[in-house]
């Protein structure tokens, strides 16, 4: 029987995998807090002998495109190249079988997710903390299935699906006949405001309220959360770190590092099962 093994969340911006900038030293202090946190997500999915990681992360208007917007994608072919910002930075095989059956599950569970065999790249939703967390795994190996979510254009994913969603990931997971060790991750966030006027913000009260209900393994609360919320507080990315939540069925979270920095409430989390 295939299962899941554990989740973590975080964030996947640019700016972890390379400072675009120069910054303080103690700006790069506290950034290599956060590579170190993501790497460690990785030095323990390389205990567990994990084969796959599920990686929710938002479309960032790169592969949805508007002559097809999908709600949400899961890829299905062989393998992909990861980039960031366009530029290629590696190429992972996909767990294809098991991306296809979680595709039929899906659709027979309602979810009319769209599919993708061929893609020219995910970008740094996927590839950021990847490149971390394959690192501290020391094992390229492992098999990536990429599932994008459409929190960023109107109308959105809403979190309540992105729970289900999640609920239903497992189910299937856990219903398939292979032998898979699968581990979710959840990637975004927390408050920041790319893109806007308001970029430099950071609603450090709004993600002490999300990371303590993670905390306490109070993920349901968190899924009354409507867009109106999410967007004034910076918090649009969340959907994805819900659904693999969902996905993982957490029981409690450990928050491995939490750092306001001038652009971006950056924090890694562990879901405990
Ligand atoms: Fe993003």
């Amino acid at each position: 029987m295939a299962r899941i093994v554990g989740g973590a969340a975080g964030p996947h911006s640019p700016v972890v995998y390379k400072l675009p900038w120069e910054e303080s030293g103690d700006y790069v202090a506290e950034m290599e807090k956060v590579r170190g946190a993501l790497k460690e997500i990785g030095r323990r999915i390389g205990e567990s002998n994990v084969d796959t990681i599920l990686v929710f992360g938002a479309d960032h208007v790169q592969s949805f495109w508007f002559g097809c917007f999908p709600q949400m994608m899961l890829f299905t072919g062989e393998e992909a190249d990861y980039s960031i910002g366009g530029n290629k930075i590696m190429r992972l095989k996909n767990n294809r079988e098991l991306a296809e059956e979680l595709l039929f599950g899906l659709v027979e569970e309602e979810f009319d997710v769209g599919f993708s065999q061929e893609i020219d790249f995910f970008d740094h939703p996927f590839t950021v903390p990847l490149y971390w967390i394959l690192q501290g795994a020391d094992n390229r190996d492992i098999k990536v299935i990429p599932f994008q979510l459409n929190t960023n254009v109107h109308p959105r994913v809403k979190l309540q699906r992105c729970y289900k969603l999640g609920q239903s990931v497992r189910r299937i997971i856990e219903n398939s006949r292979r032998n898979d060790k699968v581990f979710i991750i959840g990637t975004g966030g927390l408050s920041h405001y790319p893109g806007t006027p308001y970029y430099g913000n950071v609603d450090e009260e709004a993600d002490m309220f999300i990371v303590e209900k993670l905390r306490e393994g109070r993920v349901r609360e968190l899924t009354d959360l409507g867009y109106d919320w999410l967007d004034a507080t910076g918090n649009h990315e969340l959907g994805s770190w819900i659904a693999a939540a969902g996905a993982v069925d957490v029981k409690s979270t450990e928050v491995m590092t939490y750092w306001k920095a001038w652009n971006n409430g950056y924090c890694v989390v562990w879901f405990n099962v």
